[in-house]
């Protein structure tokens, strides 16, 4: 099981290791790592139990994490998720909490009581919600025993755009908000962000280097793009700066899920 989850968290280690001469940073930064066995995370965009546990039966074995969003979590409730984990599986909770902080710090603390690895809550819920959620992931997973999970922060959803933004009194464009919101969140404590592939050089290249970059809108080369319109293959977006890879339909909606996650590990240097 491996605590670092691709190669450029290796890379990172080996820089601050180089830096420090000190190799108990590596077990520092690896210790506020959740335990994913490699970058993917496979999203369970399924309506119903049973075929979400028959894809972790599938895929327990195989890939990082599984990811459970509101469809899923609506239907079926926090239940599944421990039955999910009860495979093996680490579990990214997808519900994108916004509220006042103590809300979303009760919601965190019923995560962290799920067992999830990651979960993720909207930055533009501010600076002191993002703090309770972070506090909260912490304290209540220490009460557990357990490793608190990577709070991740949501910035501008990709649905958006200038226009958008613009029309809800935000001006300086999708980019500009973005960075904002990101660095936001990093000094709100928050130690990941999802973002989209076109995003990962830019806050790559802004953040600290221990911020963990969570990105959907993966695609194996050759695969059909669905309804994603910016698309990386996973390689491209572990060099553009990212840790983790967010991957639905090409495995979830291949004939043989399991065979589709071995292909796109097999394609990439994990
Ligand atoms: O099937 P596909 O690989 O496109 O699924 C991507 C997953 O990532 C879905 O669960 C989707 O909701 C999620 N997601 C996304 N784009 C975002 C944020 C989340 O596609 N900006």
């Amino acid at each position: 099981m491996f605590h670092a989850p691709c190669v450029r968290v290796q890379m990172r280690l080996r820089k601050m290791e180089a830096l420090t001469g000190d190799a108990c940073c590596q077990r520092t930064i690896r210790a506020r790592l959740p335990p994913m066995r490699n970058p993917i995370i496979a999203a369970l965009d399924v309506a119903t139990a049973e075929r979400a546990l028959a894809l972790a039966e599938q895929l327990a074995p195989v890939v990082g994490a599984l990811k459970v969003g509101k469809e899923l979590f609506t239907s079926e409730g926090p239940g599944l998720v421990r039955q999910l984990r009860a495979t093996g599986a680490a579990v990214f909770l997808d519900l994108k909490f916004h509220d006042i902080p103590n809300t979303v710090a009760r919601a965190v603390e019923a995560a962290v009581r799920c067992g999830v690895q990651m979960l993720t809550i909207h930055t533009s819920g501010g600076t002191a919600m993002m703090r309770a959620a972070e506090q909260a992931a912490r304290t209540t997973a220490d009460a557990l025993g357990v490793e608190a999970p990577l709070v991740l922060g949501v910035t501008v959803l990709t649905s958006l755009d200038d226009a958008a933004l613009d029309e809800l009194g935000i001006g300086g464009g999708t980019a500009g908000q973005v960075g904002r919101l990101a660095r936001l969140a990093v000094n709100a404590g928050l130690r990941g962000l999802v973002c989209s592939p076109l995003e990962l050089r830019m806050l790559r290249a802004a953040l600290p280097n221990h911020v963990q970059l969570v990105t959907p809108g993966i695609r194996p080369a050759g695969a059909g793009h669905d309804d994603q319109r910016r698309t990386m293959t996973p390689q491209e977006a572990l060099e553009a700066g990212a840790d983790w890879l967010v991957i639905g339909r090409p495995i979830c909606a291949a004939p043989d899920p399991r065979a589709a996650a071995q292909r796109i590990l097999a394609a990439g240097r994990f």
